[in-house]
């Protein structure tokens, strides 16, 4: 990879733009629930720290309409609480797109990217105007790297240098551990409610992987695609033939989809239903199919221990409805106690995981949620062909 590492940089005195993803999420008086991204973002703004580099940190925060600044959506908390995490003051700019003082060792966060005009549909003009604020422009925000949009792609085409922070080197590290050299045999396990947002990931992974295990509404659909009945359960009619498709593929490359044995019905999709343990086909036209049973989750944490390396994107049940969280708990569990190689992402995933307090166990937590499924998907993440465009341009100039 050519891409330039901020660590081999020398940051002195230089004025280092670092785009993060600070996107976390916000109670109404302010408060964040979830911190996970800022304290990710820590090792980088310190090893800039280290080198009394002058900081200024960029980031979006919620989908605002340009142009119309939402004090809702405004960077402000964030400041305030990454000033807690790193004991250390940091100055919030509002206005900042016409120049910033800044001195070294000095820490700024410039108010959300996405209150400009210009940042989504990545402006040009926009784009250098940010880019004459720095002397080296910084990716970090794997988790937006997905986006080719001002402050993520057109920055880093015309700042003079453009390199990878400390967390996109990680991220990328692991994802290429789990994806370009998986130690064998390969498991991913993707859940979630839709197949229609997942095919293309799903077909790209029957490229990949050993084992492909299918869960939630998505599972549905392969259920029907077996000719199971699955009552009035989440599942796609229209996308029956893919998942038949898919399975037809799998099966001609010597790839296992385990499809669910029983499952764990209600009649309503409510934490108080009866929940009922049934063999996949005896589900009744009123059942909801919300948990993989008991059979099903043997099979899984069979897989999970003779695995290499482990990919998890997404539950295979309701896991907030305790009733129905058997499965997920379980295969949680079994990825756990695995000794293969683990990276999870996706906001359901984190969910799972901080709900069966498995996170130390997982080998890498990603920090992305599209970007993370863009690149299981096999697709070129724009912010990060660029800085590998301008890496070896780099290496060639020294
Ligand atoms: C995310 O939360 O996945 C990233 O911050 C990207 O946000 P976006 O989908 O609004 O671009």
């Amino acid at each position: 990879m050519p891409i330039i590492n901020m660590l081999s940089l020398d940051l002195h005195n230089k004025r280092v733009m670092i785009r993060e993803d600070f996107n976390v999420p916000l109670k109404e008086d302010g408060k964040i629930t979830d911190d996970t991204r800022i304290r990710a973002c820590i090792p980088t703004i310190k090893a800039a720290l280290k080198q009394s580099a002058k900081i200024i940190l960029l980031s979006h925060l919620g989908r605002p309409k340009e142009g119309y600044p939402d004090a809702s959506l405004s960077l402000l908390p964030v400041a305030r609480h990454l000033e807690q995490l790193l004991h250390y003051p940091v100055r919030f700019v509002e206005n900042w797109l016409d120049g910033i003082t800044i001195n070294p060792g000095e820490i700024v966060l410039c108010e959300n990217v996405r209150f400009n005009i210009g940042e989504e549909t990545n402006n040009e003009n926009l784009a250098r105007k940010m880019a004459a604020l720095c002397d080296i422009f910084i990716m970090d925000a794997f988790g937006t790297a997905h986006r080719a949009q001002a402050s993520t792609e057109g920055i880093a085409r015309f700042s003079p240098i453009a390199a990878a922070g400390p967390l996109l080197v990680n991220e990328l590290n692991a994802l290429h551990q789990a994806l370009k050299n998986p130690a064998r045999p390969m498991v991913a396990i993707v859940g979630g409610a839709k197949v229609s947002g997942k095919l293309k990931l799903l077909e790209n992974l029957l490229d990949q992987t050993e084992f492909l295990i299918v869960g939630g509404g998505i599972a549905n659909t392969f259920l029907a695609a077996t000719g199971k009945p699955v009552g009035c359960s989440l599942y796609e009619p229209k996308l029956v033939d893919d998942a038949r498709n898919i399975l037809h593929q799998a099966e001609m490359k010597g790839i296992q989809i385990p499809i669910p044995v029983d499952v764990v019905c209600g009649k309503s999709f409510s934490s108080t239903t009866k929940a009922a343990i049934k063999n996949t086909d005896k589900v009744e036209p009123d059942d909801l199919i919300l948990d993989i049973g008991p059979h099903s989750c043997e099979t899984l944490e069979k897989i999970m221990k003779s695995a290499g390396t482990i990919v998890w994107n997404g539950p295979v049940g309701v896991f907030e409805f305790p009733a129905f969280s058997q499965g997920t708990r379980r295969l949680a569990q079994a990825i756990a106690e695995s000794p293969a190689f683990s990276i999870a992402g996706g906001g359901d995933t984190l969910a799972a995981i901080a709900q069966f307090n498995i996170a130390d166990h997982i080998s890498y937590i990603s920090t992305g949620g599209g970007a993370f499924l863009e690149y299981l998907e096999g697709r070129v993440l724009p912010a990060v062909a660029i800085l590998e465009t301008r890496g070896s341009n780099y290496s060639i100039q020294v």
